[in-house]
């Protein structure tokens, strides 16, 4: 198993070293290399058994450090860049050439994000290469939303996971690209559709890319416990079920609370609901249950992003 800590000075040394170290962020944890050097990108793919079709994502200290690693910035980019970092948002720019290929999948594009984690940026401003970081998760399941979930099922591949508690959001960033002066909405996350087109205008949506993971976005099957998820009316979905034990992830607390159920938020808080999602999937597939039935959230604000996190995870059992 990985060390867990608080080490700062040792995840640098072992990144400067070429090794992998989990860090925390306010999103999801994440699985982190120095981005700009290809032998120690390699090992991101390698310890997730991610395919390397799938781009990672560049985290810097600041948006001067991000200029430095793109070939432009468009207007658009440094308004939100300069409202949300460090934040829960990823902007896709042109590369510079420093930006290994290995990284971008061979995109002249780059996905970069500035985190806001405290650990984190200190880390982040001792380095001087920037961190790339996919959460750290073996890929297609849940990502990991605090140490010991890394631990889980990467400890045996990292020498290092930096523990900065449960992350505060939960869901991984929102990504958005810039097409022709337009941006476009890759995936969903806590910053919203809305928010986004009050700061900069309309905000087109290209979210799902399973034939071709060059367009942005994401596969379809992600974010995907290793049970079967069945998403919908539960009370409806339960009357067809027979024979079989059922864990049940329900939003919000109604009448009696059900025998193997997990509620998001008891109250109804869609901050909540997102900071617990990736823990119960978790808990639900490590529980004695041969199938979950799941519900969907108001479908506003980070309630988006929630339902589509449960949709991939239910789609990917079909
Ligand atoms: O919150 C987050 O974004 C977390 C934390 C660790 O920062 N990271 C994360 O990384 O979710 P990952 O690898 O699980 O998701 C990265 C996604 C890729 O699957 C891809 O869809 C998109 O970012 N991406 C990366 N580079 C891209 C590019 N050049 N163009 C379009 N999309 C890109
Ligand atoms: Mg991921």
């Amino acid at each position: 198993m990985a060390e867990i800590g608080i080490d700062i000075k040792k995840a640098k040394s072992l990144l400067e070293q070429g090794e992998l170290v989990a860090i925390p962020t306010e999103t999801v944890y994440g699985l982190a290399a120095n981005a700009l050097d290809p032998t120690s990108v390699t090992k991101i793919f390698v310890a997730k058994e991610r395919p390397t079709f799938d781009p990672l994502i560049v985290h810097v200290a600041s948006v001067e450090q991000a200029i430095e690693l793109t070939a432009s910035m468009p207007d658009k980019a440094r308004v939100l860049t300069n409202k949300f970092w460090p934040g829960p948002l990823t902007v896709v720019l042109p590369k510079k050439l420093v930006i290994p290929d290995i990284v971008t999948s061979g995109l002249n594009t780059v996905a970069i994000r500035c985190p806001n984690h405290d650990l984190t940026k200190q880390l982040l401003s001792s380095l001087d290469f920037p961190l790339a970081a996919p959460s750290a998760n073996p890929f297609g399941y849940i990502s990991p939303t605090t140490a010991q979930h890394v631990n889980d099922q990467l400890g045996n591949k990292i020498k290092y996971i930096l523990d900065g508690g449960a992350c505060k959001i939960g869901l991984e960033s929102t990504i958005v690209g810039f097409e022709n002066n337009e941006v476009v909405l890759y995936r969903r996350g806590s910053v919203s559709e809305e928010e986004i087109m009050n700061l900069v205008g309309p905000v087109k949506t290209r979210l799902v890319s399973n034939s071709n993971p060059t367009a942005p976005g994401q596969l379809e099957m992600h974010y995907a416990p290793r049970k079967t998820i069945l998403l919908g009316d539960i009370d409806k979905l339960e009357k067809n079920i027979k024979d079989k034990k059922v864990g049940f992830l329900r939003f919000q607390h109604q009448g009696s609370p059900q025998k193997d159920a997990l509620y998001l938020s008891k109250s109804g808080n869609l901050e909540e609901a997102a900071r617990n999602l990736f823990a119960f999937l978790r808990q639900l597939d490590q529980m004695d249950v041969d199938l979950i039935l799941a519900e969907m959230v108001p479908d506003v604000g980070i309630g988006k992003a929630i339902n589509d996190r449960l949709i991939r995870a239910a789609a990917s059992k079909k």
